[in-house]
């Protein structure tokens, strides 16, 4: 990332309508302060002065529901060098070969298919497809990323998905029968323009699949980490469909999965295309209504739990410090830079973090500049305890740390509400 001294202005916007549906009544839910960006790793031993920090507050759509942040970083600067690669882990393989099933067989995709993703990091859900026989194209703007799927095998554009970029595809490779974007299209500002590329690409039958976060799961189980400025908006499905049925698109059908902290896979078709909108459609948006997703008082309780949440996390891990008990953390992603920002949680607290991501090692993380360490290190500096903060995979993580548990270790689960897991509990 480029540096300008302290001065971030140019860096960010603030929001004035939202990018759904265009209203500009918002209902202020939670600021969780200025915040460095969560995927912004700095090497170790450098000035850390001129880290930016930008403001991390969201907001309430009154119109649509829509959950937004009120700042967007520019994408060049959060997205053009990405260090966030997808995990390597079983849970995340096996996710992605259920992706490619699910579009398959509920939209009959056959051999030889075009399938282009938007975000596509380095290639591994194309993959999946490529497995099928399908015809891949990527499109992601981390050019790194983009080269590094390309040599591995799944041509990649190192290009962010637009209107126009969804043009050039189509002269040059002919309409898509299947778009994906999983975790990105909360990642993006102008809807609108990807709606439009969209429309320009997919063939009469195709479908447009995108994974997101889903906001009542974050809501209830008091996600709060899961908010960081990449993640600009905080879907439901009842803000989902209003949305397309606005740009000629309709919303066919949603699988509730249970990835990142809970998410739903969207299927989307041309509005007079041929594919029926499935029941599950409309009992999902009563199930949103009869939530209160559409209500001030369910998005000011949220902001209490947060408080709650932050402020018991807080207390546990003070106690144990002050019995002398080390604390390391357990994976360095993104959400886990945002609890420990937002509690104020450093290298007071914890000793180092560790990760399986090589990119990742040896770097210190934003903000709280806490060590990253591989897993080996972690085996070798046993602590007490682990902040498990990539709880997103506790079950894979507590078999695959079973020895440790065994041995007396402990983690700190932080999300709904910070518990403590041991050998016996675990389970
Ligand atoms: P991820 O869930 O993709 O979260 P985010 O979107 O918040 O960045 O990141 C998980 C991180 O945890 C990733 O950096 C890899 C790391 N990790 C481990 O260190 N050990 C593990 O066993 C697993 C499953 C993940």
């Amino acid at each position: 990332m480029g540096s300008n001294g302290n001065s971030t202005e140019s860096w960010a916007r603030r929001i004035r309508e939202c990018r759904a549906c265009g209203s500009t009544d918002w209902q202020n839910v939670v600021s969780l302060g200025e915040v460095p960006l969560a995927n912004g790793f700095l090497e170790q031993g450098h000035s850390y002065d001129d880290e930016p920090r930008f403001p991390l507050e969201v907001v309430s759509c009154r119109g649509c529901r829509l959950l937004s942040l009120t700042h967007v970083v520019d994408p060049a600067v959060l997205f053009r060098e990405y260090l966030y690669v997808t995990s390597p882990s079983e849970t995340m393989k096996r996710h992605m070969r259920r992706v490619a099933d699910l579009c398959e067989e509920r939209f009959g995709i056959p051999a030889g298919s075009l399938v282009v993703e938007m975000g596509s990091n380095t290639g591994e859900q194309l993959a999946a497809f490529q497995e099928d026989r399908m015809r891949v194209l990527g499109v992601d703007p981390a050019r790194d990323l983009a080269a590094v799927a390309t040599e591995h095998g799944v041509r990649t554009l190192p290009e962010f998905f637009s209107a126009t970029s969804a043009g050039h595809i189509r002269e040059e490779h002919g309409p898509a029968r299947l778009i994906l974007g999983r975790h990105v299209f909360a990642h993006i500002d102008d809807i609108a323009d990807v709606a439009a590329g969209v429309r320009q690409l997919l063939r009469s039958d195709g479908v447009f699949a995108i994974e997101v976060p889903y906001a009542l799961d974050m809501l209830e189980r008091n996600e709060f980490d899961t908010i960081y400025h990449e993640h600009l908006s905080y879907f439901m499905v009842d803000t989902l469909a209003a949305f397309f049925a606005r740009h000629g698109l309709r919303v066919l059908d949603v699988e509730h999965l249970g990835v990142h902290g809970g998410s739903i896979l969207v299927f989307v078709g041309h509005q007079d295309g041929p594919w029926p909108t499935r029941p599950v459609v409309d009992q999902m948006r009563e199930k949103e209504q009869r939530a209160g997703l559409h209500d001030d008082s369910t998005y000011s309780g949220f902001a209490c739990s947060v408080e709650e949440t932050r402020e018991a996390l807080t207390r546990l891990v003070g106690e144990l410090r002050a019995e002398g008990r080390r604390i390391a953390g357990y994976g360095a992603p993104a959400k886990g830079n945002t609890l420990l920002t937002t509690c104020g949680l450093g290298h007071g607290q914890l000793e180092f973090c560790t990760d399986t991501t090589e990119l990742k090692q040896g770097k210190v993380l934003p903000g709280t500049h806490v060590p990253v360490r591989s897993p080996s290190y972690g085996k070798e500096h046993r602590p007490d305890y682990y902040l498990l903060l990539a709880w997103n995979y506790s079950e894979e993580i507590f078999r695959k740390e079973r020895d440790y548990l065994e041995a007396g270790g402990r983690f700190i689960v932080p999300i709904p509400r910070p518990r403590v897991v041991t050998a016996s509990s675990a389970n």
